[in-house]
């Protein structure tokens, strides 16, 4: 078939959805034309090699959903320098079993006024420092040849105040102004921020900003400098959806839309999760399966588990491929911290409930800080109120609480709400920092312990493993952002450090802190990859063992039972159970029973039994 035969195959499929949304959002047929050519046009431009891969994708679309997938998180600067240095490093990230690499921001971005990148000022260039986009296409096509696959960021919710948009809307251009929120006086933004929530209400407090030589007030959710962008206006969603196009077909295997549930906004309401969010993201997905349908959607809903779920859509809707699993990630560590892991038990059977289509992305660490959004109505009935909870967990995980080895900053600590968040490495939270520090051997011995640990119950659940880049060699808190003017308001560069080579290499001497954690976790990844059982089609349970440290998750398929018991206290514990029969120790290859298991504090058992 030819390309405009497929193109023509795959707008039929989904034209008259894609019309109907678009007009119910819009009602402007000539945009509406216009973003069908364009998707031709799109689609003609993609590579030969992109347009074979979308055909195989499409005949094979599980092709994401293997037990084998398994990402990692990197900036380019700190990784690698820039994206040739990322190209040389594909066989270190191949030796991680890394086969998915989620390149943090790297498009045209101001300094000191970036926010880590999710300023763009260019959505089609590079940042000169980190190459060009020629160099990015060529990265990919690397990728592609060694099953590797790509994920950027689509910032969409806005632009930098830098952007060609917002430059001309400063000079008082109409056109572009309203492709932003402006107000020429203080009541409708008073009356936004009447019922919009801050997100970040230390570092950038308000939800506008005064632009004192226009006289104008602009919308800015996030940073100052960070213009929301107003999808109301149909030329904001046909360009935006272009820059999009242009940055699947440089050869991106997914794309992370960047704060979604943001994109539209309405007086009155809190401007997060608004029913034309799904529609747009409803669209986005079509398109993709117009132009590109090797392309997969992640999308970044940072929220409580009943406003994340639906931007899966529907089965016959679909919206985004995968998701992040973020409460699993914060209530990981409360449960760290109170050593209880009963919410987390509670969490895993929400999670474990869903339709098994839903794919997570799970991790422990990412570039952001740890926002304790944890189900307070179940922790107050045991006792823990949500003020003086989030205190503990920030004083707990700061060091500052009982016998804590946790080390780590807090973040927009909101003196009005006292709702602070929490920035740290996993190994620095896990206490690796603290015995480096004071060299002493047993607590350093223990931290990498817990480190494992957490990794370990990771790599048990179902979805797709996500690893921060430097924690799998154990990378600690990077304190030098304080001496840098443009990141020191800014603790969530504390873990967003450079990669440390040197320490690195330490990963093949026997011992080290490094070695022990590269070599816990590849020889985790490997069984995980290799076995059935962590396939995302596997029955999977939590299983009480009468204790309330312990976590025990049983994974089951045909031909395997599965069993995972984490530790998450500091003692040696007994996990009470009486499971027939000998099982196999998968971290030691030794047979064992599993009749009331002890496990040293903060250890962890992966055993497996054939059925
Ligand atoms: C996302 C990013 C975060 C950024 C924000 C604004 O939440 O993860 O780092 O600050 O979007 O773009």
């Amino acid at each position: 078939m030819k390309t405009d035969e497929i193109f023509e195959e795959r707008l039929k499929r989904h034209h008259d959805e894609l019309r109907w949304l678009y007009m119910e959002l819009y009602d402007n047929g000539d945009m509406f034309a216009e973003l069908c050519e364009k998707l031709h046009a799109f689609a003609l431009e993609r590579e030969q090699y992109l347009m074979e891969l979308d055909r195989e994708r499409e005949q094979n679309p599980e092709w994401f959903r293997g037990n084998d997938m398994l990402g990692m998180m990197l900036y380019i600067d700190n990784f690698a320098g820039n994206l040739e240095g990322v190209k040389d490093r594909l066989p270190y990230l191949s030796s991680c079993n890394v086969n998915c690499i989620h390149l943090m921001p790297f498009l045209e971005s101001p300094k000191g006024r970036s926010d880590g990148g999710y300023a763009v000022a260019d959505f089609r260039k590079v940042q000169p420092k980190l190459g060009k986009m020629e160099e990015l296409a060529a990265l990919a096509k690397a990728c592609h040849k060694q099953k590797i696959s790509l994920c950027m960021d689509f910032v969409m919710n806005h632009t930098s105040e830098d952007h060609e948009w917002a430059k001309k809307a400063r000079e008082g251009d109409g056109e572009y102004m309203s492709r932003y929120f402006f107000y020429d006086n203080p009541s409708i933004p008073q009356a936004y921020d009447r019922t919009v929530p801050q997100v970040f209400p230390t570092t950038a407090p308000g939800n506008f900003t005064y632009l004192e030589e226009m006289g104008y007030y602009v919308m800015t959710s996030f940073y100052p400098y960070q213009w929301d962008l107003n999808y109301q206006n149909p030329r904001v969603f046909n360009e935006m959806m272009y820059n999009f196009l242009y940055l699947a077909n440089q050869g991106m295997d997914i794309i992370r839309i960047d704060a979604v549930p943001y994109i539209w906004k309405k007086l009155g309401t809190q401007c997060r999760n608004l029913p034309q969010v799904h529609t747009i993201v409803r669209m986005m997905r079509m398109i993709c399966e117009i132009v590109c349908p090797g392309v997969l959607l992640l999308g970044e809903v940072v929220m409580e588990p009943e406003k994340v779920v639906p931007y899966f859509g529907t089965v016959e809707k679909p919206e985004c491929h995968m998701l992040y699993n973020v409460t699993t990630m914060a209530t990981t560590w409360h449960s760290v911290a109170t050593k209880d892991i009963r919410l987390l038990k509670k969490q895993m059977d929400i999670v474990n409930g869903l339709p098994k289509d839903y794919l997570f992305l799970n991790y422990l660490r990412c570039h952001d800080d740890i926002g304790w959004g944890l189900d307070y109505a179940t922790l107050e009935g045991w006792g823990m109120r949500e003020v003086e909870h989030k205190r503990f967990l920030n004083q707990y995980f700061t060091g500052r609480y009982g016998a804590s080895e946790s080390r780590g900053e807090l973040y927009n600590d909101d003196p009005v709400t006292q709702d602070a968040r929490f920035c740290g490495t996993t190994a620095s939270m896990c206490g690796v920092e603290s015995a480096l520090y004071e060299k002493d051997e047993e607590k350093l011995q223990h931290a990498v312990r817990m480190d494992l640990m957490l990794h370990a119950y990771m790599l048990t659940q179902s979805g797709i493993p996500m690893l921060y880049s430097g924690d799998e060699i154990g990378q600690l808190n990077d304190y030098s952002y304080k001496e840098e003017e443009d990141k020191k308001e800014d603790s969530r560069y504390i873990h967003r450090g450079k990669f440390q080579w040197y320490l690195a290499k330490k990963r093949t001497e026997k011992g080290t802190s490094q070695e022990q954690i590269f070599s816990g976790l590849s020889r985790l990844e490997e069984i995980r990859r290799s076995r059935n059982v962590f396939r995302s089609d596997a029955a999977v349970y939590t299983y009480d063992v009468k204790d309330d440290s312990i976590l025990c998750i049983l994974r089951e398929n045909e031909e395997e039972r599965f069993i995972g018991i984490f530790n998450f206290s500091d003692g040696e514990r007994t996990a009470w159970m009486e499971e027939p029969g000998v099982f196999q120790d998968l971290m030691t290859g030794e047979e064992r029973k599993l009749v009331n298991v002890t496990v040293p504090a903060h250890g962890f058992i992966w055993a497996s039994k054939a059925k």
